[in-house]
């Protein structure tokens, strides 16, 4: 069997599911984003990577993050077409590339999560503010790795942040802030099986993400956390996906699903779970792909 990884721009760890899937396929080839050429013939649509039709694999993996997930929104559905497996749904890039749309599909399926808006200049952030109340939380609606997410203390930090981000062509989501000392918790979901730890943030920093200076530590996450992740992953149509646990530390045992992520990191989180998490994601994209081969 062979497998693609598409990657994009902002795509920094390609390289280990292509390493690792070299244990798990017989050819493994790696695809920049931009080399991509969706062409539409008599036959139907078409992948093509130079002289190579993608639609011609058994298995395709999509990394793609921020931005990147927009212009990689229609690939899913012709691998789909074309029976090829991807571990993503049609429209789960759609959702997973929008902060407020991803709220919004969990919200919708029963989970918890931060009350959230969806803006697109200042006054109506300021008038989502105070329905939400202060501190709450400005996001990019497609930012990654802690960037683009700020904390608005009171309604007069509100204007500042966003003049400058409507000036950049940025649309707005607001969340209400959840009360933590700037720690989530990151469960890994991989098909049928989870794996968590926890991502504790730098001093004075309300966010944990790696990149912004947090720190990984082993955890157990609740059985409640797990059902969560695996319920949050299934909505969003995604076979493999890092959830962003948020808890509320004003109420025992009360948390959030923060965001959703379809290309999760690896780098690093062998020190903190029992698995190498790029030969998992190899593994079970393998699995899938047989299954439904012999559907
Ligand atoms: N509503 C919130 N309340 C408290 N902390 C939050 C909230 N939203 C995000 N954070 C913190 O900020 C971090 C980054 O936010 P997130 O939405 O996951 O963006 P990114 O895609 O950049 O990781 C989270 O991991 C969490 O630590
Ligand atoms: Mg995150």
């Amino acid at each position: 069997m062979d497998c693609a990884v598409i990657y994009g721009k902002k795509s920094a760890q390609h390289h280990h599911f292509i390493e690792a899937g070299k244990d798990h396929f017989n050819k493994v080839l790696g695809v920049p984003l931009e080399g991509i050429r969706t062409v539409y013939t008599e036959e139907g649509t078409k992948l093509m990577y130079n002289n190579t039709d993608l639609c011609e694999f058994d298995a395709v993996y999509l990394r793609l993050l921020g931005s990147d997930l927009m212009y990689g929104e229609h690939i899913p559905e012709v691998l789909r077409d074309n029976d090829v497996y991807t571990q993503l749904d049609s429209d789960s890039l759609a959702i997973a590339s929008n902060k407020f749309h991803m709220m919004k599909v969990i919200a919708d399926g029963g989970l918890p999560v931060p009350k959230s808006t969806y803006t697109l200049s200042t006054k109506e952030t300021e008038r989502a503010g105070n329905m939400l109340g202060y501190p709450a939380v400005i996001k990019i609606i497609s930012g990654y790795g802690g960037k683009g997410v700020m904390k608005a203390d009171e309604q007069s930090d509100i204007g500042p942040i966003t003049d400058t981000l409507t000036l950049f062509e940025q649309d707005i989501c607001l969340q209400e802030f959840i009360d933590n000392p700037g720690e989530d918790i990151r469960v890994i979901v991989v098909g049928d099986d989870t794996y968590a730890y926890k991502r504790v943030g730098g001093d004075e920093e309300f966010r944990s993400n790696i990149s912004t200076g947090g720190n990984r530590e082993k955890i157990d996450p609740s059985e409640e956390m797990i059902e969560a992740s695996k319920g949050a992953a299934a909505l969003t149509g995604l076979d493999i996906a890092g959830i962003d646990i948020i808890e509320d530390e004003s109420e025992e045992g009360k948390f959030y699903i923060g965001e959703i992520n379809a290309s999760p990191g690896v780098e690093g989180t062998g020190e903190v779970i029992p698995a190498d998490l790029a030969d998992e994601f190899m593994e079970v994209i393998k699995r899938k792909a047989m299954e439904e081969k012999e559907l």
